[in-house]
């Protein structure tokens, strides 16, 4: 692990090297002087500009060839590039936890018109504005007059209005990028004249209508394309042939079946191929042999697609790393074949008919990391060889028809983050999850057979969020250590509602600012006894606690979901500084406890504010408890109305307190340099936004993954070492 470490430290260096090689402006032959009008045409773009981080600070005096982001040509003196791509959304992939969470690079975003003056830049070849707050109402026309355009970078802006039809004179344009904005209207089908163009991008915008042959007629030197996450309709003849190769392609969202895209076939050099939810339906065995034997990365999920996978499907598609069929109604097994593939390292079956046993051929060389397979009519055992798999980093299998004991062996996956395999039909005892499953952030065994008691090693769980053995068998105490190896009460927030784009350049950012604290445990319906451990009550993030229908008995701990810990969580604000969001005061803690049908007694705490305090349900069944919200007043108590809060001894003594927050003061550092990277890798996968990767090429997408992969394994050592 130790030189493994050294290496990604290594390589997160090498990146940031690159990359500052690459965004840095050399000095180098600055003796140019530069062009009068030129200079007055960035000076009015300038003008209107928000610019709250002062990256135009440069742009003063004559020598307008020196201004940051500005590259003349040495002799003529004319501006050739323009880059004012937000320098911050590199940040956000390389650098550490200091970025603001919610939009990383919102702090160094330009904002603004994009005004007709910079038309007079007559001999610029690059203009990159991506990842800004430039805003538009209408579609700007001047890029017509930039004659000379190569490439035109304008994604993640506010852009708005219809692509003009002008656009289609550029005929220089190599790269021509406007994803991510709010274009609507129909695409021109001036667009198939640029004959020059090698990649398009127009995903993620508003347009609709019809893209036919003629948007595409002269496009022969396009390699990429993507016009996924609009409103398109793409409809070309059976017969048609594309004037290019394309190494990838991106359709998702588009309609473009019921009928197999024959054109497809033609594509020999294919190594990208996205079209989920394109309205195809069909037998799958006949076309996935026409398409390109090429093809790494494939993901044709959320179509009604029919038929079996091919049994020989890892022999005809040699290089496929990632392998995305769910949501069709795909039928039959699992092809052992893909147990030849050593780089796939995701496959994604869900939501299919699929039945049948697990291939037992899983071997050491592989490199799969993500094995999807929920919602479909598997059964067997899970094969021990799976195991082998060492990277293995997700596992879902829940909602099949699996049985037998859960192998051992999975315990001992070091990387593994998620492991569902709930309503199944598991039997026997837990594995030994703990020192050896260090990752587990998620650990769903419920609805399955298991006996036998809570495993102690679970107590080295240190990252775990989500904890459900609910309706099992499973017997014994709880192990009140649950906390205090550091655990539980020290993980982190996921993050959710997360959206990441990535533009031709290949780096990508991050967006959107919905974070939600997810913590759960649910142990319910079970058969286990003894007391609730009090340190739950130190479970400060803890949403959901379910300890319903067990046998647990004993007094419930005084301060559980105590609203203290939220006032702990505040003072620990300020420290976090940017890394917490406004959001969070108004987040409920244990929002959702249950106790009901145990066999608890005692007086019922009345020191927590929780939502649920009111609903007798979270402490029905239990005959000994007493006191609001039960009906069941305790010996020695008035009746209803008066004094209620009175009750003293169930308050959290001034001790407690302190300990809240000595442990909110610890958990700080932590917290913050550990969530980004391994949270945001969590939540690719596990709500996976689709439109992250179908935004990517496959190259960048293994480059993005390896980074955050290393980002994990950097912050945690790094948060060891503190
Ligand atoms: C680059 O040019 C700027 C302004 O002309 C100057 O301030 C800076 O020192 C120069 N840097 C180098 C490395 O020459
Ligand atoms: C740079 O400009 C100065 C005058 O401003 C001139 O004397 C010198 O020759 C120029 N150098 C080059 C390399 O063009
Ligand atoms: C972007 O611009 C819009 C108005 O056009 C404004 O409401 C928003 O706050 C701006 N966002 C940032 C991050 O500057
Ligand atoms: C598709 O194109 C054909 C021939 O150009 C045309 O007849 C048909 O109406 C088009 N369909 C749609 C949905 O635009
Ligand atoms: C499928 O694409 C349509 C647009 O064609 C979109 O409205 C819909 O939300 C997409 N469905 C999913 C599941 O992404
Ligand atoms: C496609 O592959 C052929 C060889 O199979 C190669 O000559 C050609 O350059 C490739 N085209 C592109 C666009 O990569
Ligand atoms: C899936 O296939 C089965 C039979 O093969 C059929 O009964 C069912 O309607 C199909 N479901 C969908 C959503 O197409
Ligand atoms: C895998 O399949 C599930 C459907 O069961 C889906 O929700 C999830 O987004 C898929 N993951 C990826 C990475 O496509
Ligand atoms: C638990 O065990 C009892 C008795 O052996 C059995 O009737 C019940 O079905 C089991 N429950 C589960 C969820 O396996
Ligand atoms: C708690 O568990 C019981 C039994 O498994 C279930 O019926 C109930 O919905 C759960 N409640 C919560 C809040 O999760
Ligand atoms: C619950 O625990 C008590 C002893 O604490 C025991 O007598 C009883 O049998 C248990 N009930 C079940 C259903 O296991
Ligand atoms: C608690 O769990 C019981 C089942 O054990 C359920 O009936 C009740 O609705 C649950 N209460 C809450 C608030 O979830």
């Amino acid at each position: 692990m130790a030189s493994y470490d050294g290496l990604v430290s290594t390589f997160l260096w090498a990146i940031f090297v690159v990359q500052a090689i690459e965004f840095g402006h050399s000095n180098a032959s600055t003796n140019v002087s530069c062009i009068g009008a030129e200079r007055e045409a960035l000076l009015k773009f300038k003008h209107g500009l928000t610019d709250p981080l002062k990256r135009l600070s440069s742009w003063t005096g004559e020598e307008c060839c020196n201004w940051g982001g500005v590259k003349c040509d040495k002799k003529i003196g004319h501006i050739l590039q323009l880059d004012l791509r937000n320098p911050c959304a590199e940040d956000a992939n390389a650098e550490d936890a200091n970025v603001d969470i919610s939009a990383p690079s919102d702090k160094c975003k330009l904002g603004g018109n994009i005004v007709p003056s910079l038309g007079e830049l007559k001999y610029l070849e690059f203009l990159d504005l991506s990842i800004n707050n430039f805003s538009t109402r209408k579609f700007p026309t001047f890029f017509a007059s930039l004659q000379k355009l190569e490439y035109l970078y304008l994604s993640g802006n506010l852009i708005s209005g219809s692509i003009p039809s002008s656009l289609g004179e550029l005929s220089s344009l190599r790269g021509l990028d406007l994803s991510y904005n709010k274009v609507s209207g129909t695409i021109p089908e001036s667009i198939g004249r640029l004959s020059n163009l090698r990649e398009l991008h127009f995903e993620k915008n508003l347009l609709y209508g019809t893209v036919s042959e003629l948007h595409f007629e002269n496009l022969k030197n396009l390699i990429m394309l993507d016009i996924s996450s609009n409103e398109l309709i793409l409809n070309v003849s059976s017969t048609w042939v594309p004037p290019f190769q394309a190494l990838e392609i991106d359709l998702s969202d588009c309609k473009v079946g019921p009928e197999f895209p024959r054109w497809l076939q033609t594509q020999r050099n294919l190594t990208n191929l996205i079209m989920s939810n394109a309205s195809m339906s069909g037998d799958i065995r006949d076309w996935l042999y026409d398409i390109s034997s090429n093809i790494d990365f494939l993901d044709i999920s959320v179509n009604m697609l029919r038929g079996q996978i091919p049994q020989d499907i890892g022999d005809k598609m040699p290089r496929l790393t990632t392998l995305r069929l769910w949501g069709n109604n795909l039928t039959g097994g699992i092809p052992s074949s893909l147990c030849k593939l050593k780089q796939l390292d995701e496959i994604n079956l869900s939501k299919n008919q699929l039945s049948g046993r697990l291939p037992r051929c899983w071997k050491a060389s592989q490199n799969l990391e993500w094995f999807f397979l929920e919602d479909n009519k598997l059964n067997g055992q899970i094969p021990k060889s799976l195991c082998h798999l060492q990277l293995l980093m997700g596992l879902s299998l829940q909602r099949n028809g699996f049985s037998g004991v859960i192998p051992n062996c999975l315990s001992s996956l070091q990387f593994m983050m998620i492991l569902d395999l709930s309503d199944n039909q598991f039997t026997g005892r837990l594995p030994p999850f703990g020192k050896h499953s260090q990752s587990l952030v998620v650990l769903n065994l419920e609805k399955n057979h298991l006996v036998g008691g809570i495993p102690p090693q679970l107590c080295q769980l240190r990252d775990i969020q989500v904890l459900s053995l609910a309706q099992n068998n499973i017997t014994g105490p709880i192990p009140n250590c649950f906390i205090f190896s550091g655990g539980i009460g020290r993980a982190w927030p996921l993050i959710t509602g997360l959206d990441v784009m990535v533009n031709t350049k290949g780096t990508s950012q991050i967006y959107g600012n919905g974070l939600a604290y997810f913590f759960s445990i649910d142990l319910s319906a079970n058969m286990l006894d003894g007391q609730i451990p009090e340190e739950f009550t130190r479970l400060l993030q803890l949403e959901n606690l379910n300890l319903s229908q067990n046998n647990l008995s004993g007094h419930i701990p005084s301060n559980i979901g105590d609203l203290k810990n939220l006032e702990s969580l505040d003072l620990s604000k300020n420290e976090l500084s940017s890394a917490i969001p406004s959001g969070i005061s108004s987040m409920d803690f244990l929002s959702h406890l249950n106790l009901s049908f145990n066999r608890l007694s005692g007086r019922i705490p009345s020191g927590n504010h929780l939502r649920t305090v009111d609903d007798e349900s979270v402490y029905r069944g239990n005959d000994g408890l007493c006191g609001a919200p039960l009906s069941k007043i305790c010996p020695g108590d008035q009746p209803a109305g008066t004094g209620g809060d009175a009750s003293s001894g169930d308050k959290p003594s001034e001790g407690d307190v302190d300990i809240h927050n000595w442990f909110y003061a610890g958990l700080g550092p932590g917290f913050t340099v550990g969530f980004l990277g391994f949270c945001s890798i969590l939540h690719f996968k596990r709500s996976w936004r689709v439109s992250y990767f179908r935004a990517m090429d496959g190259a960048i997408e293994k480059f993005s993954m390896t980074t955050m992969i290393a980002m994990l394994w950097f912050k945690r050592t790094f948060r060891q070492s503190e």
